[in-house]
């Protein structure tokens, strides 16, 4: 199989993952945090030394203020619920994943949260007046994307990091699409909150996931229960990360995200990012010679992280999705659960577009091969 949806989560995960995973469940196995015997130790080194890598690798010195979710939505659930009180206001872009605007409508909904969103462009950029009028408003809270699961864009959040701590607006970004793609240092930057995935750019099994918060910023927890410390209180403890981490982890996963760090350590986030930018360009060219798909990603590289988006108006995207599939081309068609970012760059009445999304095992062979199929898929449909 060629795998092109690695925005959805990566495919293959780094070299020995599943041998790590498959290693803890035969050898290990014993719970985290809890019992003192040796298995249980081991177990809890894994999650210290997970959370100790996580840590150097978003650039702080406080792994306890990193917790571990199951994947980015249940981090950025926690963030929200935990974070907005009934009445409070929030910033956030019109280009965002569900799921940032499915807690947001909850809270809009039963909390009466106000809800402002900056516009974006057609590429998916935001549109910077709009954003300094709305963040000169003083919102409780700013959250957005790093990068648009549907189109790659990078948004400046250097920058707009900057007004918001001018404007003492606390910030949480969506590092969904840029974890383990593109190099960030949190040191460099006043950003708040961070909410990221293990499976996706980081080279980890599914179910995992985290946040970081800074210290200074106290979260309602989504979950209250056993941590395993402070067993003689009924109450949550207030320690980090225990306070974000009730009930038994999913510590085998997080052990093959323990060895996927290692991975991408010695590799260098430098190193794939620079993968990604050269065969996501290579891919831009091929689609450029097929007249039937019009891209709809910016072809400058610089500016998105390798999510490139495609609509026709002559063929069928799903048909062309579904041929793909059965020539062994995973790819992925529809909203990719973002309608506001569709509507803002004029794809939601079409129902969406085809995403390609290599990733760092994607090669050049594997490109001139979907090319060729695309080429004789599209043939097909035209003809049929
Ligand atoms: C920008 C963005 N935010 C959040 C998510 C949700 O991520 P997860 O599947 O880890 O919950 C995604 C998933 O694709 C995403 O692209």
């Amino acid at each position: 199989m060629i795998y092109l949806d690695n925005a959805a989560t990566s495919y293959p995960k780094a070299p020995t993952v599943a041998k790590a995973v498959f290693d803890f469940l035969n050898d290990v196995g014993a719970n985290a945090g809890r019992s003192s015997h040796k298995a249980a130790q081991k177990s809890s080194a894994i999650m210290f030394e997970t959370r100790e890598k996580l840590a150097a690798i978003l650039g702080v010195s406080d792994s306890e203020n990193i917790s571990f979710t199951l994947n980015t939505t249940q981090a950025l659930n926690t963030v929200m619920l935990g974070f907005l009180q009934a009445g409070d206001s929030v910033l956030t872009s019109t280009m965002e994943h569900n799921s940032v605007m499915r807690p947001l409508r909850y809270l809009e909904k039963n909390k009466s949260v106000k809800i402002s969103q900056f516009q974006c462009d057609k590429l998916g950029f935001p549109v910077w007046d709009d954003f300094l009028t709305k963040i000169k408003k003083r919102p409780k809270l700013l959250i957005c994307t790093a990068a648009s699961n549907v189109i790659g864009t990078l948004f400046p959040f250097p920058k707009m990091a900057t007004v918001a701590k001018q404007n003492k607006v606390t910030f949480c970004l969506d590092v969904a699409q840029i974890m383990g793609i593109y190099p960030f240092d949190l040191k460099n930057y006043d950003i708040d909150i961070v909410c990221f995935p293990g499976h996706k750019g980081l080279l980890g099994p599914t179910g995992t996931g985290g946040f970081y918060c800074n210290p200074k910023i106290e979260l309602v927890p989504l979950t209250f229960g056993g941590t395993g410390s402070s067993s003689n209180l009924e109450t949550q403890p207030e320690l980090r990360p225990d306070k974000y981490e009730s009930g038994t982890q999913n510590i085998a996963s997080l052990a093959g995200l323990n060895d996927a760090l290692d991975f991408l350590l010695t590799t260098s986030i430098t190193k794939i990012r620079k993968h990604k930018v050269q065969i996501s360009s290579y891919f831009i060219e091929k689609l450029q010679t097929i007249d039937e798909l019009r891209l709809i990603t910016s072809a400058d590289l610089q500016q998105q992280v390798g999510v490139l988006s495609v609509t026709s108006p002559q063929l069928s995207l799903s048909r062309l999705t579904a041929e793909l599939d059965r020539n062994e081309i995973a790819t992925r068609m529809g909203l990719h659960c973002a309608p506001g970012a569709h509507k803002t760059i004029g794809t939601f009445e079409a129902g969406g577009t085809l995403r390609f999304s290599p990733g760092y095992f994607t090669t050049k062979e594997q490109i001139d091969e979907t090319a060729k199929k695309l080429k004789k898929i599209i043939r097909k449909l035209r003809y049929d």
